[in-house]
């Protein structure tokens, strides 16, 4: 099953901004992926490839998958991104997280694991996980790190056909989304 047809219909994304704090022109504004988006989607992630170690997408899986994105744009340029991918039925990816130079340091890559953790809970995962060489990044927003062969959905569906198994440099981090249900995650540091 996919997580297409597991969620047809995602929740819309909350505001990137509060009503408190009205949003500015260039405020960076959340909401779920369009097929339309997919072409935005490939250039901001074929940019940013090498700097994030980010695995190669194509049109068309990004087409498919595009409703699993969240996506950040300001007006209408895409600038930020994050896809929510099922690993196993308890199991779900942070992957393709994204967030272009112009948007940095304002919280957008925070917002979009955010929503993520978010919609992995209405979902019905327990645990939401990443391979990342930016372990640190993550364990901030209160993941933790866990040997590779914890794994064992993300190694048998990408690790075994890639050319840098067993030296690709990543780190897995995992946050468990029953123990976020009942203490929440750390503020930010
Ligand atoms: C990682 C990325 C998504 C962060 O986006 P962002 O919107 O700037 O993130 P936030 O504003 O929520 O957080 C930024 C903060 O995280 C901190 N941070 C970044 N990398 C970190 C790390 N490895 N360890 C600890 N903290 C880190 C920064 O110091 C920054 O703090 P500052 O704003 O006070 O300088 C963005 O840098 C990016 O797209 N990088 C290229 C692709 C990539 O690496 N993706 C992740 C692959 S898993």
């Amino acid at each position: 099953m996919t997580l297409a047809t597991a969620m047809p219909d995602a929740p819309a994304v909350l505001p990137a901004t509060t009503p408190e704090a009205p949003p500015s022109p260039a405020a960076v504004v959340l909401r779920t992926g369009r097929p339309d988006d997919a072409p935005a989607l490939l250039a901001l992630i074929e940019a940013h490839l090498e700097e994030g170690h980010l695995l190669p997408r194509s049109l068309s899986e990004l087409t498919r998958r595009a409703p699993r994105f969240v996506v950040g744009r300001t007006g209408a340029r895409v600038v930020a991104c994050a896809e929510l991918a099922p690993l196993s039925a308890s199991v779900a990816e942070v992957r393709s997280l994204v967030v272009h130079h112009d948007a940095r340091h304002d919280g957008v890559g925070r917002q979009l694991v955010d929503e993520l953790v978010r919609r992995a809970h209405v979902h019905g995962f327990d645990t939401l996980s990443a391979f990342t060489h930016r372990p640190g990044y993550f364990v901030r927003m209160g993941f933790s790190l866990v040997p590779h062969h914890w794994m064992r959905d993300k190694i048998a569906a990408d690790c075994h056909s890639c050319a840098l198994f067993r030296r690709c440099g990543q780190s897995a981090v995992v946050l468990s989304l029953t123990e976020t249900a009942r203490g929440g995650r750390p503020a930010r540091r």
